[in-house]
C-alpha cells in the first residue's frame, strides 16, 4: 500500500497531469497475459458454491431468468457472470435486482443475441462496450464486457480495452463489489471471490482496491460514502485517509458540473440522505458544493424534517410521483439567494424543468408564506392561488421550512386535494357556447376551476352553467 499517498503527502502531480496515463501497482492482482481458460477453470472448480443461496433467496422469475442467461451463453460460447451490487447485495442480505452481467467476450456481439431471446429492448453503447437490455415488470440487465480501463487523465470517462473477469474485477471501486457468480450451466452458482469482498461484507468494510482508486475515478469519493450510509458499514481506516487525500489534491475540481450533478443527483435519492449530508461533511466538507454552502444545524434540521415529508407524500400521493431528491437540493441551498442559486444550478448542468422546479422556490416562496398567513384554511381557492406558482417539490420544501408555523395543513390540503382536482369541460366546450377562442378561455377555464375547488360547482352540468354565466356577463 502506498502510505505516502494515504498521509497525502505524496507527489502525484504526474498523474494528475493533463494527458498522463495513469499506471499503479496492483500488487500483482492483475492478470494481464494469464492463460484465462485455465485460471477460468480453476477458480471456478475450487470456488464456492452459492446456486442453493441463488435458488433461495431470489424470486422465482429472476432465478429463472439467470439460468436462461446462463444457457443462452452456453449457446453462443460465452462465459457470463453476475458482478457488482446485485451479488454484494445478495450476500449482505439486500435486495437490488439490477442485474449487472459480466460477459468474458463481446458484449456488444452477444447483447442483441440475448435480447432477441430474452424478448428484452436493446440500448448498446459501443464505445464502452456494453448493453443495456429492458425486460418485462420492470427487469433490467446491464451487459458490460469483462474490460480493463484506461484513463486519459484523472476525473476523464474511461477508455476500454476488453480482457478477462478477473482483470475486470480488480479495475471496480470497492473490495464488496467485486464478488461474481457464474451463470454458465456447468458452473452455476460458483461465487468467484478474488479479492475477499465476501470477508468485508462479514467486516461491514468499504476498502478500495488500490491506492489510487479515488484518484483515478473521483466519484468513488461519492459512492463510498453512499455505500457506507445505505449498508451500514464503515469505511475502512487506510480507505478513509486515501479518500481525504484525494480531497485535498481537489480531485472534485477534476469532475466535470455534469458528473458532479449525476452524483449529486444519486446521493439525494439514497434512503437518507440526511446521513450521506452529515457524513460528507465530516469527511470532506461539502468541498464539492458552492463555497457559500456551509453544513448546519438548520441544513440538518432541514434534511430530516425533509425525509419525513417526503415518507408523508409517498404514502399518501403515490400515485402522484415527484422528483423527491430536489426537496432535499432546496434544503441544501436555502442560504443561496435568487440569482447565486439560479448560478449554481444553471452551473451545475441541471435540466431546465428542474431549474424551473427549484427556482419558483426562490421565487414565489417567501411572497406565498406571507399570503398564507393572511388567509383561512376554509378559503381553498385563495390557498390555491397562492401556491399554484410553485412546483410541488417547492411546496414540500416550505412544508419542512415552515411546517411548524401552523401551515402545514394549508401545504398539505393543497397538495392532496386542491391541486389535484380537475375540471371536467375544456376549450372545446366553451366554444361550442359560441364564444371565439382567444384569451378570455383561459380566464373562464381558472374562474370555473376556482369555483370547483370553493365546491361550489360539482358535475360537468354545473360547470358548463358557470361558463354560460361568465359568457352573459361578457356580453352585457
Ligand atoms: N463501479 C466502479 N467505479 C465507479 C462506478 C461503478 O468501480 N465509479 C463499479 C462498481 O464495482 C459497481 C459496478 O461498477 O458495483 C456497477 O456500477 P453501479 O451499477 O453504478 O453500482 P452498484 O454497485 O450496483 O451500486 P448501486 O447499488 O448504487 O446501484
Amino acid at each position: 500500500m502506498d502510505k505516502a499517498l494515504a498521509s497525502g503527502a505524496c507527489d502525484v502531480s504526474s498523474i494528475l497531469a493533463g494527458g498522463a496515463n495513469i499506471k499503479y501497482d496492483l500488487n500483482d492482482m492483475s492478470t494481464p497475459d494469464s492463460n484465462i481458460d485455465g485460471v477460468f477453470a480453476k477458480n471456478l472448480f475450487s470456488a464456492k458454491d452459492f446456486s442453493g443461496e441463488l435458488k433461495k433467496t431470489l424470486p422465482g422469475k429472476i432465478y429463472r431468468l439467470l439460468r436462461k442467461v446462463g444457457h443462452i451463453a452456453d449457446d453462443n460460447n460465452v462465459r457470463v457472470y453476475l458482478a457488482g451490487g446485485f451479488v454484494r447485495d445478495l450476500i449482505s442480505g439486500g435486495r437490488n435486482f439490477d442485474m449487472d452481467i459480466v460477459a468474458e467476450g463481446d458484449a456488444i456481439t452477444f447483447a442483441p443475441v440475448l435480447a432477441r431471446q430474452l424478448k428484452a429492448t436493446l440500448q448498446l453503447y459501443p464505445r464502452f462496450k456494453t448493453a443495456t437490455l429492458k425486460l418485462q415488470d420492470d427487469l433490467r440487465i446491464d451487459l458490460a464486457s469483462a474490460r480493463t480501463e484506461y484513463y486519459a487523465h484523472a476525473g476523464a470517462l474511461p477508455e476500454v480495452r476488453l480482457s478477462s473477469l478477473r482483470d475486470d474485477l480488480c479495475r471496480r471501486d470497492f473490495t464488496i463489489n467485486t464478488l461474481a457468480v457464474s451463470l454458465n450451466k456447468k458452473f452455476f452458482g460458483k461465487l468467484v471471490d478474488f479479492f475477499n469482498g465476501q470477508k468485508d461484507i462479514k467486516d461491514k468494510k468499504i476498502k478500495v482496491l488500490h491506492d489510487l482508486s479515488f484518484i483515478e475515478d473521483p466519484t468513488r469519493i461519492f459512492r463510498a460514502v453512499r455505500l457506507e450510509q445505505r449498508l451500514g458499514f464503515r469505511i475502512d481506516k487506510h480507505t478513509k485517509s486515501l479518500l481525504k487525500a484525494a480531497v485535498d489534491l481537489k480531485m472534485f475540481d477534476r469532475l466535470s458540473k455534469g458528473r458532479i450533478a449525476d452524483e449529486l443527483k444519486l446521493l439525494l435519492s439514497e434512503p437518507s440522505p440526511a446521513k450521506v449530508i452529515r457524513r460528507m461533511e465530516q469527511l470532506h466538507k461539502l468541498k464539492f458544493l458552492h463555497s457559500r454552502i456551509k453544513y448546519n444545524r438548520r441544513m440538518k434540521n432541514y434534511l430530516v424534517s425533509a425525509q419525513k415529508i417526503l415518507h408523508w407524500h409517498k404514502t399518501n400521493l403515490p400515485q402522484y410521483p415527484i422528483q423527491g431528491w430536489l426537496v432535499y437540493l432546496l434544503a441544501i441551498t436555502d442560504e443561496l439567494k435568487f440569482r447565486a442559486a439560479g448560478e449554481f444550478y444553471a452551473g451545475l448542468g441541471l435540466k431546465r424543468s428542474e431549474c424551473r422546479c427549484l427556482m419558483s422556490c426562490k421565487r414565489y416562496g417567501k411572497e406565498a408564506i406571507a399570503s398564507l398567513q393572511k388567509v383561512k384554511l376554509s378559503c381553498p381557492s385563495k390557498i390555491y392561488k397562492i401556491l399554484k406558482p410553485l412546483s410541488e417539490e417547492a411546496v414540500l420544501f416550505l412544508a419542512v421550512k415552515y411546517g411548524e408555523r401552523n401551515l402545514r395543513e394549508f401545504f398539505m390540503k393543497f397538495l392532496k386535494k386542491y391541486a389535484k382536482i380537475k375540471l371536467r369541460i375544456t376549450g372545446d366546450d366553451i366554444k361550442k357556447l359560441n364564444l371565439r377562442p382567444g384569451p378570455e378561455f383561459r380566464n373562464i377555464l381558472e374562474y370555473i376551476l376556482w369555483a370547483k375547488i370553493d365546491g361550489q360547482v360539482k358535475s360537468k352540468k354545473d360547470e358548463l352553467a358557470l361558463a354560460g354565466k361568465y359568457i352573459s356577463r361578457l356580453r352585457n
